[in-house]
């Protein structure tokens, strides 16, 4: 027993540092000073660290006192783990809506690369030709179908979703598909009202970083249609639909915001997560599809909004013309290495879920009108 608890004890005390440095690991990649903390500031941060050490410290000993209930795995096993926690099957595939977009085009490919059934849903069903792919996406055509669906039809959407194990979302307004209105808040709203009449356990939507910031790069691209605030409109309808619904208590929805987009290929290291729209820099749609297949398959961002950004030399800039709260936004930007890819992605550091942002009174209070 006691070879047992020494390395217990040794592993609590490594969680216990770890957890009281998260300041200094979190601002990795910035260079913005610290801003003395008012006392509210501090208290909430020494509640959020408890509870971290609470979420952390306890799944430590135990896994450390019951060695081979918990065992380590290796990223191939934490992969395949992963995967078979969806057990996609041709009457229970990952419903892709969006499919033919360019970054709904990349999410289906790494989901068919995993070996996922995936229905590809786009305005007029077409075939995308993904389902002959080759190269590094070799996959089975029987692993992928495409079927018609238009956000704006909630009927439509209640037959798509039918059966999913998951759903993503990444549609966007288009000539063809309607304004940002229709598609980006009431496409979202269809589509997670769907979600949750049809139990489907988790929905992961594509929005935008940024949403929540007029004074930010916003005004620009909202004089498109009032795009982010049709984005933001969207996003608080779905968490309304879930926080609301009983039914949907059990159920998981991730919403990621990425930054502005690029062509550039993947990351090969590590993106930059955020959470309370506090920054904002460019990353490639390749990423924004990586991020999406892995909070799809991970446990550990349950009921989450996150931002993603490309981590390549100094893209990345905090939003600092935003004073207010400011300095306990800086505690949630986290570097996240991409170490054998899917594997592990979004458990070294903790996503706080939509809830405890607004214990912590760390989301913005900008209400956009429909
Ligand atoms: N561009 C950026 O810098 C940036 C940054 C952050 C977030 N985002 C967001 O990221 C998401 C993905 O971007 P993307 O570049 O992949 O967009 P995209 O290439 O324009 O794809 C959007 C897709 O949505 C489909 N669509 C439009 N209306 C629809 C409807 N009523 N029902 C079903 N599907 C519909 C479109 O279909 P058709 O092709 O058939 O019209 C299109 O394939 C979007 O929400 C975008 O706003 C973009």
């Amino acid at each position: 027993m006691i070879f047992r608890i020494c390395p217990c004890v040794l592993v609590l005390m490594l969680a216990v540092t770890a957890i009281s440095s998260v300041e200094s690991f979190s601002s990795v990649g910035f260079t913005v000073p610290k801003a003395p903390r008012s006392p509210l500031q501090t208290k909430k941060l020494r509640a959020t660290r408890r509870s971290s050490l609470e979420r952390i410290a306890l799944p430590v000993v135990v896994s450390s006192l019951f060695p081979l209930q918990l065992p380590v795995q290796s990223n191939a096993e934490t992969l395949a783990s992963l995967t078979r926690n969806y057990r996609s099957s041709p009457s229970s595939p990952v419903v892709v809506i969006g499919a033919g977009g360019r970054v709904g085009s990349k999410i289906v490919r790494r989901l068919l690369k995993l070996g996922l059934n995936v229905k590809a849903v786009t305005l007029d069903g077409r075939d995308l030709g993904l389902g002959q792919l080759t190269g590094r996406y070799i996959t089975s055509p029987q692993k992928l179908e495409y079927a018609v669906g238009d956000t704006r039809d909630l009927a439509q959407m209640n037959d798509v979703v039918y059966n999913a194990s998951a759903v993503i979302f990444c549609a966007s307004a288009s000539k063809r598909g309607g304004d940002a209105k229709s598609v980006d808040f009431l496409g979202v709203s269809n589509v997670a009202s769907a979600c949750v009449s049809n139990t489907i356990p988790k929905l992961v939507l594509v929005s935008s970083g940024g949403v929540t910031r007029p004074d930010s790069g916003f005004r620009v691209t909202n004089m498109f249609g009032r795009i982010m605030d049709y984005k933001l409109l969207g996003e608080n309808e779905l968490r309304q639909i879930y926080s609301s619904n009983p039914s949907a208590k059990v159920l998981n929805y991730v919403i990621i915001r990425p930054g502005s987009y690029s062509e550039e290929p993947a990351s090969a290291k590590s993106l930059l997560i955020s959470q309370g729209d506090i920054a904002t820099g460019e990353i490639s749609r390749e990423d924004v599809a990586f991020v999406t297949v892995t909070a799809l398959l991970s446990q550990k961002v349950n009921r989450a909004t996150i931002e993603v950004f490309g981590n390549r030399g100094g893209g990345v800039k905090m939003l600092t013309s935003l004073k207010s709260r400011d300095d306990a936004r800086k505690e949630f930007v986290q570097e996240v290495k991409k170490e054998g890819d899917y594997g592990n992605f979004f458990d070294k550091g903790v996503i706080y879920t939509d809830v405890e942002m607004a214990k912590m009174d760390v989301v913005s209070s900008y209400e956009p009108k429909p």
